[in-house]
């Protein structure tokens, strides 16, 4: 299958970030097409057509979300854009803002026009300095051109959009959390229900999309749902940028239909390095069960991956080739997922803490074999006692590489002399 640039087709045109350039290529003409000619439902509708799905890791079909918004005209809405993007291996949503920020832009509008919201926000991963930037500027040209600001294009349509610089943590990127951080506090997640459609931003209806998601919006209604639906598979309609990290040849994004295989998007990516096996690689961020070699014709869609005990969550392939220690991988990943925990429940900060505990024992050569129980026991508990979908995350890439590398682990614990006997409590008294 070849790659299908649509969200990326001019992301290489040299000035693509600017107004003028956007414009001769197309840029901003689904807002004339859309703003005032089809209604804000008919919008919402079109989107339910189309069968787009979140791209931000979860898949919710973003029609059926709009649809959730209250029709009440009187109530404030507000419409989130989440660029937090701290997934790792993720890095989409950082090219499509630095080098296309005009393409989200009419994305947000035409998203906010359907839902109703007067007021926008992008909630931007602090540290991407150049695409706060880009988008700042990109946001004060399309005012400039009458397409942001009171009245846009005449219409009574008026809508305001403000860049705010993320609080650097992973799970400032959970919607709920985003929210909180943006209203000032701190980014641990709320309890749900209520939904952000219903309470979200200062609690009024909001919805939180993410980049790619709204990206696709102007596509949509430039070539219509029916164009739309006709790329990738059932319930996996459009194209989706793979982002594709580690050891291969040529890391970088890669747009193609969902469901190209895995073969296709690693051989875009030039393959393993010279000399090397592909051995595995987590497909969709860190967040997700392992693939691995006997995998490499599988389609990399929503239904697909589930049914393999993965996900396709952001798309980002991080890519490991023969030399890759599982053990270690499966550390550091964990020290991660620790470093991020935010804390608010106990079954999450305890457990990743615990787990990194006991993956540096395996490592140090002082595991037992009863840690690889335990390890797979506190995954299962954290993941199912845990306040928020971060928990449910951070056990997947652990267990995956456990259970499909076992051999890496078992051969740690046979080189300590003390493998078979009963782990020692360790406690640390500080008065003696
Ligand atoms: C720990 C954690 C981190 C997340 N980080 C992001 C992120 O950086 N960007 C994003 O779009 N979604 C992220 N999400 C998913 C969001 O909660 C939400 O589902 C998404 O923004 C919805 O957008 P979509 O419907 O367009 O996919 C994260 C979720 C979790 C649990
Ligand atoms: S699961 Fe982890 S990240 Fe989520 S609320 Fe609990 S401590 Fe915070």
């Amino acid at each position: 299958m070849p790659e299908m640039k649509v969200l990326t087709e001019f992301i290489k045109s040299p000035e693509q970030h600017k107004i003028e350039t956007y414009r001769r290529n197309g840029g901003y003409e689904a807002i004339r097409k859309a703003i005032p000619s089809i209604s804000p439902q008919a919008l919402i509708e079109m989107v339910i057509a189309a069968d787009l799905r979140g791209r931000g890791g979860a898949g919710f079909p973003t029609g059926k979300k709009w649809s959730f918004i209250p029709k009440d005209p009187a109530l404030t809405k507000y419409l989130v854009c989440n660029c937090d993007e701290s997934e790792p291996g993720t890095f989409k949503d950082r090219y499509l803002t630095e080098h296309d920020p005009h393409q989200l832009i009419e994305g947000m509008i035409l998203s906010c026009y359907a839902i109703g919201a007067n007021t926008a926000f992008i909630y931007c991963r602090g540290e991407f300095y150049e695409g706060i930037r880009k988008l700042q500027t990109a946001i004060d040209e399309a005012t400039e051109a009458g397409f942001l600001g009171d009245k846009i294009l005449g219409t009574d349509y008026s809508l305001r959009i403000v860049v705010h610089p993320g609080a650097g943590a992973y799970i400032a990127g959970e919607e709920t959390a985003l929210l909180n951080s943006l209203e000032g506090f701190r980014a641990t997640p709320r309890l749900k229900p209520p939904f952000p459609a219903i309470a979200g931003l200062y609690r009024k209806p909001t919805i939180v999309n993410n980049v790619e998601t709204l990206a696709n919006v102007v596509h949509i209604v430039n070539r219509g749902a029916e164009w739309f639906q006709g790329i990738g598979k059932p319930q996996n309609r459009g194209t989706k940028i793979f982002q594709v990290s580690g050891q291969i040849q040529r890391p970088g994004c890669f747009e193609f239909p969902l469901g190209v295989t895995l073969r296709e998007v690693l051989d875009a990516s030039g393959g393993s390095l010279h000399g090397r096996e592909f051995k595995a690689c987590y497909p969709g961020g860190s967040s997700c069960a392992l693939l691995t070699a006997k995998d490499i014709d599988i389609c990399m869609d929503f239904e697909t991956l589930a049914a393999r005990g993965t996900a396709l969550g952001t798309a980002s392939i991080i890519v490991m080739d023969d030399s890759a220690d599982m053990v270690k991988v499966a550390t550091r990943l964990m020290q991660f997922y620790q470093n991020e925990s935010c804390g608010k429940c106990t079954p999450c900060r305890e457990g990743t803490r615990w787990l990194v505990q006991m993956l540096q024992r395996i490592e140090n050569f002082e595991g037992t074999a009863a840690d690889l129980k335990t390890i797979e026991d506190v995954c299962v508990s954290m993941a199912a006692n845990s306040f928020c979908p971060f928990a449910v995350g951070a056990a997947p890439p652990i267990v995956s590489a456990m259970k499909e590398f076992k051999n890496e682990f078992e051969a740690y614990i046979q080189k300590n002399p003390h493998a078979h006997e009963k782990q020692k409590m360790r406690i640390a008294y500080p008065y003696n």
